[in-house]
């Protein structure tokens, strides 16, 4: 009798224990904790059933083996680095992009329903981010995005917040920290300034080359006109001499005719033709100033 009784204890005892020991598992399975920076919707794992109010920090319970969907209640940053995109010319453009974004908690619900959780979620938001991106881009041409780098800031917060709007989330935070074209377009810039400055300089030494040149021009004009003119005057000079020498070898032989005209005339010396001839020779002999060897007759006769 006493050993049934103590067998009894002992099933009590254990039953007692199991039934402490599920009592317990129980309440530890619908006991879940959120942290401070945590928001969440409790999912019953066992139901299939995800609740309808998004709880906040704390520990919470709820029926045996829920789980808790979490998704951050404050800011998270998204970052773009070295995104590549194509500008309304065509050009790519290097881009730095960083902002912050949160899920509104009031919508945690419906955002769990499409994304499932927050890892699905923050793939589709970089995916959406990138997307508005490319949009922006492609709105601003290559002079734009040099010259009016806060309108592009304002252009991506605006595009990021629509798109964000769809997907319940609020954007902060936003900054295009830089923005960079190809090494080759930025030197074919450069170059095409430096071109431009070289332009310029030709062009403010323009009007000293033209003032040279015109200068030199002129005393070219001057050598030549003064050339000239030489020439002529030499030419005429030349041209003088020879007609005065000219002259007098005409009066020099009319003279000469003259005399012999008096030698041969009855009215002068009245010489015949052979007379006249061997003066001539007289002459001819008598001018000459070496000495003459001459085998003719002298044709000079004593007598006529
Ligand atoms: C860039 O866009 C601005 C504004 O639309 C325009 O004034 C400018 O001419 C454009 N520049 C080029 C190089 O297309």
């Amino acid at each position: 009798m006493a050993e049934n009784g103590k067998c009894i204890c002992i099933v009590i005892l254990v039953v007692v224990g199991g039934i402490a020991a599920l009592i317990i598992g129980l309440v530890a399975s619908s006991l879940k904790k959120l942290a401070s920076d945590e928001i969440g919707i409790k999912y019953d794992t066992i139901q299939k059933d995800l609740s309808s109010n998004t709880e906040r920090e704390g520990l919470h319970s709820g029926p045996p083996g829920f789980e808790f969907i979490i998704f951050p209640s404050v800011y998270k940053s998204m970052e773009f680095d070295s995104l590549k995109c194509l500008n309304k010319d065509g050009v790519k453009i290097i881009l730095d992009v960083t902002y912050q974004y949160k899920v509104r908690s009031a919508n945690l619900r419906e955002v769990i329903m499409d994304f499932r959780d927050y890892d699905g979620y923050k793939k589709v938001l970089k995916y959406a981010g990138e997307a508005a991106l490319h949009e922006s881009c492609s709105h601003f041409n290559t002079s734009q995005f040099q010259a009016e780098r806060s309108t592009f800031q304002d252009d991506v917060r605006n595009r990021v917040t629509t798109r964000y709007e769809s997907f319940k989330a609020d954007i902060t935070d936003l900054q295009v920290s830089n923005i960079a074209r190809p090494s080759e377009y930025e030197s074919a810039i450069r170059s095409k300034e430096r071109a431009r400055e070289d332009i310029q300089v030709a062009l403010n030494e323009r009007p000293r080359l033209l003032t040279e040149a015109e200068t030199l021009k002129r005393e070219a004009e001057t050598t030549a006109e003064i050339i000239k003119d030489k020439a002529e005057s030499d030419a005429r000079i030349l041209m003088n001499k020879a007609n005065s020498e000219a002259e007098a070898i005409i009066t020099q032989y009319q003279k000469e005719a003259e005399a012999y005209k008096k030698i041969l005339d009855v009215s002068g010396l009245g010489f015949t033709i052979e007379g006249f001839i061997s003066y001539l020779g007289v002459r001819v002999i008598a001018d000459a100033q070496n000495p003459v060897y001459i085998g003719l007759e002298s044709p000079a006769k004593t007598k006529y």
